[in-house]
């Protein structure tokens, strides 16, 4: 079942595409160079990096989200595909990623696929999730879904969030040279008054599914409460967010 939607997404999500400006930096994209673009959503990135002249590919898991990236980006190829079913073969200069390896809950696998589409000298360039990451939305979610639906099977969050530590160990054991790491913190402004809500109803969408909408309405309205006095001020909310960057080498 695909959960994105690629209208909300740009509407109400736009800041995923923006903060990506930092990691675009790293990557640094050269005129004729081959990349791939992990988890590109609808395709803002990855038009970025075409304008910088490299050639790119895009790949995401949700098919709503590639028609939307191929209906802006007509010319640029896109492809609905999971990242532990990619087959490349030393084909790319480079693979990025933005905000997408947190959903990647089995990392050594991807780490395998990952490597291995770079050719030699390639280099791995990403953002994503790290330890502590919406930390206080997440225990939000739990104790309101605990106190609001005490009978139902236990939520299973569908993300990883690791720590430099962890994950550069990961990239290692995978054979990359780990030549840049770095952590931090990044308040995200959610867009106006339903700010909150709308994060949870789109990013939290898979975990809530066996809720119907009155119950989803009664969770997110605990969960506001639960936590205007920490992340809501001046009518807006803050998430709080937390980072990790890496750059990676095959060598
Ligand atoms: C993030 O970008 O950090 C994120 C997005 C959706 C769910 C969880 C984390």
């Amino acid at each position: 079942m695909d959960f994105w939607s690629s209208a909300l997404y740009d509407d109400r999500h736009g800041f995923v595409s923006s903060y990506g400006e930092g990691v675009m930096k790293l990557l640094s994209p050269k005129e004729g160079e081959r990349i791939l673009d992990v988890g590109c959503g609808t395709g803002d990135l990855a038009n970025e990096i075409d304008k910088n002249g490299a050639s790119i590919i895009g790949i995401d898991r949700s098919t709503n989200m590639v028609q939307e990236a191929q209906n802006k980006y007509p010319h640029l190829t896109f492809h609905t595909m999971d990242v532990y079913d990619m087959d490349f073969h030393n084909e790319f200069d480079a693979v990025f990623s933005n905000a997408t390896l947190h959903w990647i809950t089995k990392p050594k696998k991807a780490l395998e696929k990952l490597y291995q589409s770079l050719h030699s000298d390639g280099r791995f360039v990403v953002e994503f999730g790290g330890k502590g990451n919406v930390q206080n939305i997440r225990q939000a979610i739990e104790k309101s879904y605990q106190t609001l639906f005490p009978n139902y099977d236990r939520l299973e969050e569908p993300w990883y969030f690791p720590s430099i530590g962890e994950y550069t160990t990961l990239m290692e054991e995978a054979g990359f040279t780990v030549g840049y790491a770095r952590y931090f913190t990044r308040p995200t402004l959610l867009d106006g008054e339903a700010g909150l809500k709308n994060w949870i109803l789109m990013f939290a969408a898979g975990m809530l599914a066996q809720l119907n909408d009155d119950e989803k309405e009664q969770l997110v309205k605990h969960v506001e409460q639960v936590l205007k006095p920490t992340l809501y001020r001046d009518h807006q909310w803050i998430a709080d967010y937390c980072r990790i960057q890496v750059i990676g080498y095959k060598k």
